[in-house]
Parts: structure tokens; C-alpha cells; sequence
């Protein structure tokens, strides 16, 4: 099967690949330029996982085929990254969220877990 050329700007990298015509710019992201940030989940473009920049617009990277992309301009998580710096992305979100361990280990820590008083009292039951 004859390969084709793309040329596109990755993380401000210009940089140029060859792919099959039904190849995914995930494909060619984690297994050809080995940026292995973005990652795979549904690969039905239902769970975001896969999410890049492409040309200024959040696409998920499991829909579009790697031959689209010739010309672009495509922005994954290890562009957010500057050297001992967080992105502004980054900052916001670690300012602002925190992970379900966190909501676990504070309400099972204080005793407020709905889920383990839930699970005592149907021990209790028998
Ligand atoms: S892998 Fe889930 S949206 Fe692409």
C-alpha cells in the first residue's frame, strides 16, 4: 500500500511523517512521533482522551486520519510543558480541581462517606 507524505507543525516543530491512508492522527502521534501524552480511551470520539489542537480547534485525534492534518498545526500535552514551569492550562486546573482521590481520602478520612456508611449498614443487616 503506497504511504503518503504529511508535513505538519507539531508543538511548534515542523516536522513531516509517512502513513497509511487510513491511518489516525492518534496513530501517528503515539506510534510514529512518539507522543505518547495523548492517549487512547473509546476511540469513538466519545471520551476526550485523545483531545489535541488542531489548527486552533480541540479535536478528538481518534477521528481525524493522519492524511488530513498535511499543512497543520497541531498542539498536544507535552507542548503545555515548559521546562519546571506548569502551563497556565495546568495551573488552572490543579487550582481549581482536585482528583477522586482526594474526594475519597478527605470524606472516608472526616467519616462522611456516604458509600461507606452505606456499605456498614448493609453489613448490619445481614
Ligand atoms: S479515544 Fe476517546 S475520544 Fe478519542
Amino acid at each position: 500500500m503506497k504511504k503518503l507524505h504529511v508535513n505538519v507543525s507539531v508543538n511548534n516543530d515542523d516536522l513531516e511523517f509517512l502513513c497509511n491512508p487510513e491511518d489516525t492522527l492518534l496513530d501517528v502521534l503515539r506510534n510514529d512521533l512518539n507522543l505518547t501524552g495523548t492517549k487512547e480511551g473509546c476511540s469513538t470520539g466519545d471520551c476526550g482522551a485523545c483531545s489535541v489542537i488542531l489548527d486552533k480547534k480541540l479535536v478528538c485525534s481518534c477521528l481525524v486520519l493522519a492524511a488530513e492534518v498535511d499543512g497543520s498545526s497541531i498542539d498536544t500535552i507535552e507542548g503545555m510543558a515548559e521546562e519546571n514551569k506548569l502551563h497556565v492550562l495546568r495551573k488552572i486546573f490543579r487550582a481549581c480541581c482536585f482528583t477522586m482521590w482526594d474526594l475519597y481520602s478527605r470524606n472516608f478520612n472526616s467519616g462522611k462517606s456516604s458509600s461507606w456508611k452505606k456499605s456498614k449498614s448493609y453489613r448490619e443487616r445481614g
